[in-house]
């Protein structure tokens, strides 16, 4: 008896630490987990082992306060963290670019001046910008999947599982003013309920100018070493009982259940890191086919589609700064894709990605072969990949095409805003728009119009339809190309010209005319909803369907294709669900890499970086003067680190993807070091691959964040409120 006690301690013992790695080496595959499952999945346990001195519960508690009570998303797609008991957070530079470009103009220029608040009064409010706090995620795979059998066809399985989830939304969120959603994890194996509480009232207090917070611009961008100080500072405000409110005068800084004090330590190689926050998308368990899809048609062309309308945006930027401002955050966002999937195929080629998964899926494929009751259900999944991607290979190109060559045409946008007015109203049997439609029209044709220069638009659009028409066959175009054809002899130029002197989504002065007698009659007559109707068109005879009935395959085979992988794999490895903007906790070390054969960069950068990359005459190298003084006179108040230097940014190896933007880089006691805000070159291939050699997340400083403040805007009023580690 006592023998078997003893036993079964040494067992658990055993088990306890040494649970995900049964050889005791740290993490290999990544991972982003799921904060209530630390302990259950044995991530406390790796954690401590690295040097983590909390427990799962200090992270993720529903009782008490804890870490994720200071995490919260930011706008559509970053992550915020609290870092005082006033509600102030702290973002990425590039997650607030659109409200510090909004609040810009040529003569305030805060995009290259920055902006401080120097006292509440001067904060600037941010309408249509909300941060939301998880309260609670709950497994609800039972409640969602009652009644699904595996007989069910998708569309019959995705109808029973919506019902589902609005009843069990509905039964929880009912007497609160919580929202509450339910995602699908494990390819819709697993579901759980996300209660969220929203936040609309978040106010700018501190952005650094361009020439720090997007310090090596789109060239260093994804690129490691890297000497960005790319933050922002915001306030969310409540109403006095700390509920959300609209914006009000009389609202009050929300004081969050926790937040993170700030670390002066700073990190050595090697120190156990954390990354909390809302990672967007991976896609780590696919088949080979679809990895070779993505490296051989999607990435491709959105690579090439974009690089003409870069280059163009590049042309009439360089030429102006009236357009270089407008087109700054539209540019940023288009590049940045462009660069990641250009790192991404460079990746997955030098990481042998396909070879990899070729040989994992005959592993797999013995593992199945020998447990009849998985070869009755899984046997044929493989083959079944191979047909289905030889069938979606010719609809992604086309799907590609049209949403990066046509779709994303801009004045098109703005035209699918009005056609749902006309729609509205001729649906009430009205000739033209209600006032209430129209005015929030009007409030976005001025935004559109500020942002908006004809000439290069209409350069892109002519660029991109004579690619689409190049690659894509005759029978397979919208109708627009047989109208070029017949109407204006096949010169797109001459066609685009008529569009873009017809229509009042490429000239403010057409649409303020039409808002002042807003008739269905008169829009419908517009050059650019023809363009936009042939569009839909074509992709509702020509492209939806396919892809449709492509996309219902696919999920019924992922969905298979996920669970076996976690069956036969189970003594193996222990499976995270894939991305998908929920909050994730991922772990690693902070520590350099090999980027290529004979190179090895350090964990670290140093404000010596910025002078040597610093240049006068490029914009995206311009240093402000008073961090070339600061540094001039060594003057780093009691920022740097204990040799002298003042640090940047450092690398670690988190998993981390797009969303993690803006994640709080914490140590093992909970303190804030840094803000993540990208990843190295040559690893982005992560969210497909993930190899601990190459890939890390990169983050700034938090000294240098404190730097910023205090020495360089005279801002250091604010550090008083924050709780600051030494
Ligand atoms: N690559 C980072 C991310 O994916 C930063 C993007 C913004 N910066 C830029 N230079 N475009 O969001
Ligand atoms: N910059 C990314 C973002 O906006 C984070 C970097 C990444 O993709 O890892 O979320």
């Amino acid at each position: 008896m006592q023998k078997i006690k003893s036993y079964v301690l040494i067992l658990l013992l055993f088990v306890a630490s040494f649970s995900l790695y049964a050889d005791g080496d740290e993490p290999k595959g990544g991972g982003m987990w799921l904060p209530m499952l630390l302990k259950a999945m044995g991530n406390e346990a790796d954690m401590q082992a690295m040097g983590m001195k909390l427990s799962a519960e200090d992270i993720y508690s529903i009782n008490q306060a804890s870490l994720k009570d200071a995490v919260m998303i930011f706008g559509g797609g970053c992550t915020a963290e609290a870092i005082s008991p006033e509600g102030l957070i702290l973002t990425n530079h590039h997650c607030g670019y659109g409200q510090i470009q909004s609040h810009s103009s040529v003569e305030n220029d805060y995009l290259t001046d920055g902006f401080w608040a120097m006292s509440r009064k001067e904060e600037l409010t941010n309408p249509g910008l909300s941060v939301t706090f998880i309260v609670r995620m709950e497994d609800v795979t039972d409640k969602v999947l009652e009644g699904v059998s595996g007989d069910d066809a998708e569309s019959v399985r995705n109808l029973k599982i919506a019902n589902n989830i609005s009843k069990v939304v509905e039964d929880n969120i009912k007497d609160t003013h919580y929202k509450a959603q339910i995602k699908p994890f494990f390819y819709g194996n697993e579901y759980y309920m996300i209660v969220s509480e929203t936040f609309e009232d978040v106010r700018l207090v501190g952005a650094p100018p361009s020439g720090i917070g997007k310090f090596g611009g789109d060239t260093d961008n994804w690129m490691w070493p890297r000497h960005t100080g790319d933050f922002m500072l915001f306030r969310v405000y409540a109403d006095t009982d700390g509920k959300p409110a609209a914006y009000s005068e009389d609202n009050v800084p929300l004081k969050p259940r926790h937040f993170f004090p700030v670390s002066m330590r700073g990190v050595k190689q090697d120190d156990f890191t954390m990354v909390f926050g809302f990672p967007g998308r991976t896609q780590l368990y696919l088949p080979n086919q679809a990895v070779e899809t993505i490296m051989n048609v999607n990435d491709p062309i959105r690579i090439a589609l974009r690089d003409i309308r870069l280059s163009i945006m590049d042309e009439h930027m360089k030429s102006s700064d009236k357009v270089r401002i407008q087109y700054a955050s539209k540019y940023a966002g288009i590049s940045n894709g462009y660069k990641k999937w250009q790192g991404e195929i460079l990746g997955l080629t030098r990481t042998n990605a396909l070879q990899k998964k070729k040989d994992y899926e005959a592993q797999l494929t013995q593992r199945i072969n020998q447990n009849p009751e998985w070869k009755e259900k899984y046997g044929t999944l493989l083959e079944e990949f191979e047909l289905l991607y030889k069938e979606m290979r010719p609809t992604e190109k086309e799907y590609e095409y049209f949403m990066e060559a046509l779709f994303s045409i801009e004045p098109i946008g703005f035209s699918r805003r009005v056609e749902a007015a006309l729609g509205s109203a001729s649906e009430a049997k009205q000739t033209q728009v209600s006032s209430e439609e129209l005015q929030p029209l009007v409030a976005y044709a001025t935004y559109f119009f500020k942002n908006y220069h004809q000439p290069l638009d209409k350069q892109i659009t002519i660029e991109l339809l004579k690619a689409y028409r190049e690659a894509i066959p005759k029978d397979r175009r919208p109708s627009t190309f047989k109208k070029i054809a017949d109407v204006y002899k096949n010169d797109i130029e001459a066609y685009v010209d008529a569009l873009y002197k017809g229509s009042m989504f490429t000239n403010e002065n057409l649409f303020e005319a039409w808002a002042k007698n807003p008739t269905i009659e008169s829009a419908i007559k517009d050059p650019m909803i023809a363009l936009s109707g042939e569009l839909i068109n074509h992709y509702f005879s020509a492209i939806k369907n396919d892809k449709d009935k492509q996309s219902d395959k696919l999920d019924r085979l992922m969905r298979d294709y996920m669970q076996v992988q976690r069956l036969a794999f189970a003594d193996d490895k222990k499976f995270f669900p894939d991305a998908n903007f929920t909050l994730r906790v991922t772990y690693g070390r902070v520590e350099g890499y090999e980027p290529r054969d004979g190179v090895v960069y350090d964990y670290y950068t140093t404000i010596e970086g910025i002078i040597e990359k610093h240049d006068p005459d490029e914009a995206e190298f311009n240093t402000p003067k008073r961090l070339l003084e600061l540094y001039e006179n060594k003057d780093y108040g009691g920022y740097a680190d204990e040799n002298g230097e003042l640090r940047i940014c450092f690398a670690a190896s988190n998993h981390t993807t797009g969303g993690n933007s803006g994640s709080p880089v914490i140590d093992g006691e909970g303190n804030l070091i840094g803000i993540n805000f990208d990843r190295g070159w040559e690893g982005t291939m992560s969210d497909i691959n993930y190899d601990r050699s190459l890939c890390r997340n990169i983050a700034t400083d938090a000294r240098y964040i404190l730097f910023v403040i205090d020495k360089f805007a005279g801002a250091g009023y604010l550090l008083e409120e924050m709780t600051i580690v030494k």
